[in-house]
């Protein structure tokens, strides 16, 4: 606006001067160049303010008090904004000086694997490297894949190996599986041999809960068929895994046992990781700790999965992954695996 459209009477000037607060009011001040800006727009020697001053001496005498009086109230208020806004900059800018950059940042925490995952991935990678496939299952299972197809016949004892959670689903009685045994018959019922299939997962007994037993707890179980397979196969299958999962010294040693499912049945040993086979606490002076259970396929198990057993043989083995966690990592008491205590834990982080 010009010099000559202003009115010089108090009244156009007192619209002028509120003219000038209304803008001043909605100038925002975030950064130091917007603040030395508004500095030189309304306090600078050019600026809006000083102008009006300059205008002062047009006014009717009679009304120059009032205006001038008008005019400082309008520099001041100015003047407080740009002073206040100033503090505040300078103050934040201050606090940005005192970041220290050069300071190291406080370590992120990264998270572990649960040791049941780590042991379990890798009793897979050994088995995938001699042509195992991975096969999963349901854990609510009827009585045929859990019990009958498994050469466990009704009433028979023993079914009381097992301490079994029964549900009642519907009309029919169901199961939490107590071994995943159950999806090698779902395998073997929808597949062809030659097979060769490692079933992990989550199994469940009706045990009292101690250091030494669980209601639930991990399982990964085996199962080879074939033309011509032997026990031989089997024991040579065991070594290596033994081998592979406890190192090179490692040993075996098969005793004879008894599963309704296979025929011949064995349990394994292996020599013993932590006093090297010369006797501790562990292995209780034995030398030697169980880890497995395994045999050749009872023949009315193939037949029941429709598998010719005049054709085809088979061996199968189911090991515990609480069981090798605890030879591994030394745990001894197996509640630690499921109670998600973070002490625990943690000790397990990337490299352990
Ligand atoms: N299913 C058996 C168990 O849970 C383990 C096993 C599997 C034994 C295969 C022999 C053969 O104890």
């Amino acid at each position: 606006m010009s010099c000559e459209t202003l009115q010089f009477n108090i009244f156009g000037m007192k619209g002028k001067i509120k003219e000038i607060e209304e803008e001043i009011k909605k100038e925002g001040l975030s950064n130091l160049k917007e603040l030395e800006d508004f500095r030189i727009k309304y306090l600078g020697s050019k600026g809006k303010i000083k102008g009006l001053f300059g205008w002062l001496k047009e006014v009717k005498n009679e009304e120059k008090k009032e205006a001038g009086q008008l005019m400082n109230a309008l520099r001041k208020m100015a003047q407080d904004k740009f002073d206040m806004s100033k503090e505040t900059l300078n103050s934040s800018s201050e606090d940005e000086n005192k970041i220290d950059l050069s300071r190291p940042s406080d370590q992120i925490e990264i998270g572990a694997r649960h040791p049941l995952s780590l042991v379990r991935s890798e009793i897979i990678e050994i088995f995938n490297r001699v042509g195992f496939t991975v096969s999963e299952g349901p854990e609510i299972e009827d009585d045929w894949h859990n019990f009958s197809a498994l050469n466990f016949p009704p009433e028979h004892p023993a079914r009381d190996m097992q301490d079994t959670f029964f549900i009642e689903k519907g009309e029919k009685e169901m199961a939490l599986r107590t071994h995943t045994s159950s999806v090698q018959v779902r395998v073997m019922e929808g597949q062809k041999p030659p097979l060769r299939t490692i079933s992990p997962g989550r199994v469940y007994r009706n045990e009292a809960i101690s250091a030494r037993a669980h209601c639930f707890f991990h399982q990964v179980e085996g199962l080879y068929i074939d033309k011509d397979v032997s026990f031989a196969d089997l024991k040579q299958t065991l070594l290596y895994f033994a081998k592979e999962i406890f190192g090179e010294k490692a040993k075996i040693r098969l005793r004879p046992s008894y599963f309704p499912f296979t025929e011949p049945s064995a349990e394994v040993d292996v020599s013993c990781t932590i006093c090297n086979s010369k006797g501790c606490n562990v292995c209780k002076y034995t030398g030697w700790l169980e880890i497995l259970g395994c045999g050749m396929v009872d023949p009315n198990v193939l037949e029941a999965s429709g598998i010719d057993s005049k054709i085809y043989s088979g061996f199968a083995f189911g090991m515990g992954v609480e069981r090798i966690a605890q030879l591994k990592y030394k745990v001894n008491d197996l509640r630690l695996y499921s109670e998600n205590d973070v002490r625990f834990l943690k000790q397990f982080k990337a490299g352990i």
